[in-house]
């Protein structure tokens, strides 16, 4: 029986056929040529097509290897000895890692829990900010692990207020079709970062590529990411079918739309356990502390791999990413028989 992993955020409805088609028939050239992109004016194919989708110049789109390397590259162009990071207090683990390997310091802003899901505390961020004077700020949204996401509404009014820092909008989760947001947001914040990824709603994280639109004070940045012999052929090519595949993917976001429901509605009936609302493609859920080293043990024997949280503000509470709709009927179903059984 093959392990079923729902732990590590993945999308495992797959890339659109388009990208497999292009794996298929790959050329040889596409591996043993540099790209010439250069010749064209612009960095790459792909940041040539990316700054069409969003009309946002060529130059201010960057290409990172992940979102990963782009959150490595801000913090490597901006932090230095004893600069600060602003995170949220719930976030991905690897933006303290990031601040730490160029030895900055990390300062935190409170993500609240509301009844039925994290919210951002604006007025919190704001005094924190005033306070500590951050270098950079990251806004993840939606969230790693929490789920939730910033309004429209309070991204500006935290944006303007935010004008001595570099402020990262960290939307490698974003499933919905909102370019022109992003477009008008880096047009009109000079010190804003948006970084997406093709990792998780276009289902290719093994191509590695994420990037980045930047506000116009960010021309540094934007020199030193460059690559001067090309990007990656064989990923470019993949990534661009998926940005050709829209409907396909339409069709996943909503699919994943009512897993999270089916996730939420099922899962918040057993004793103890609280989910929380996500917009992402996973679901935070609390659950008994005393339970979870024997629900894990369970389902690993039954081949179903959940994330469960050791952290500081987060250990009592498993993360599962969404799977196939089979898949997570099948970890409803188990989690359910283990509850049941548990409690008799
Ligand atoms: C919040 C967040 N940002 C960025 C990433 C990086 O994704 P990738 O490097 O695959 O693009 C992850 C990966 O899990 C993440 O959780």
């Amino acid at each position: 029986m093959e392990n079923i992993y729902l732990d590590r955020n993945e999308n495992n409805y797959g890339p659109a056929p388009a990208c497999i088609e292009i794996a298929r028939n790959a050329s040889a050239d596409l591996f043993y040529q540099y790209s010439t992109d250069y010749k064209k004016g612009i960095k790459s194919i792909l940041s040539g097509r990316l700054s069409n989708e969003f009309n946002v110049p060529e130059k201010r789109v960057l290409l990172g290897y992940g979102a990963e390397d782009l959150l490595k590259q801000v913090v490597q162009c901006h932090l230095h000895n004893n600069k600060k990071l602003m995170i949220p207090s719930h976030s991905w683990w690897y933006y303290k890692e990031i601040a730490n390997e160029v030895s900055g310091i990390n300062i935190e802003y409170p993500l609240i829990e509301g009844d039925d899901s994290y919210y951002y505390d604006i007025e919190k961020l704001l005094e924190i900010y005033d306070r500590e004077n951050p270098d950079i700020v990251f806004v993840s949204s939606p969230n790693n692990p929490t789920g939730n996401s910033i309004s429209s509404n309070d991204l500006v009014k935290v944006l303007d207020k935010l004008k001595n820092s570099v402020v990262v909008l960290d939307e490698a989760y974003w499933l919905s079709n909102n370019n022109e947001q992003a477009a008008n947001l880096v047009s009109t914040y000079p010190n804003l970062i948006i970084i997406r990824t093709f990792s998780k709603l276009y289902a290719l994280a093994g191509i590695r590529i994420g990037y980045a639109l930047v506000g116009e004070n960010l021309s540094l940045l934007a020199k030193i990411s460059n690559r001067y012999l090309g990007y990656n052929r064989i990923s470019q090519k993949i990534a661009i079918a998926a940005l050709d595949s829209p409907e396909y993917y339409v069709d996943i976001a909503y699919k994943m739309k009512s897993d999270r429901e089916l996730y939420f509605n099922e899962l918040n009936r057993l004793p103890g356990f609280k989910v929380y609302k996500s917009d992402a493609n996973f679901v935070l859920v609390k659950v008994p502390k005393e339970i979870m080293p024997p629900m894990n043990n369970f389902l690993k024997e039954m081949g179903v791999i959940i994330k469960f949280m050791n952290e500081k503000l987060l250990n009592s509470h498993i993360r599962i990413s969404l799977g196939t709709q089979e898949q997570n009927k099948k970890a409803i179903e188990l989690i359910k028989k283990f509850v049941e059984q548990n409690n008799n």
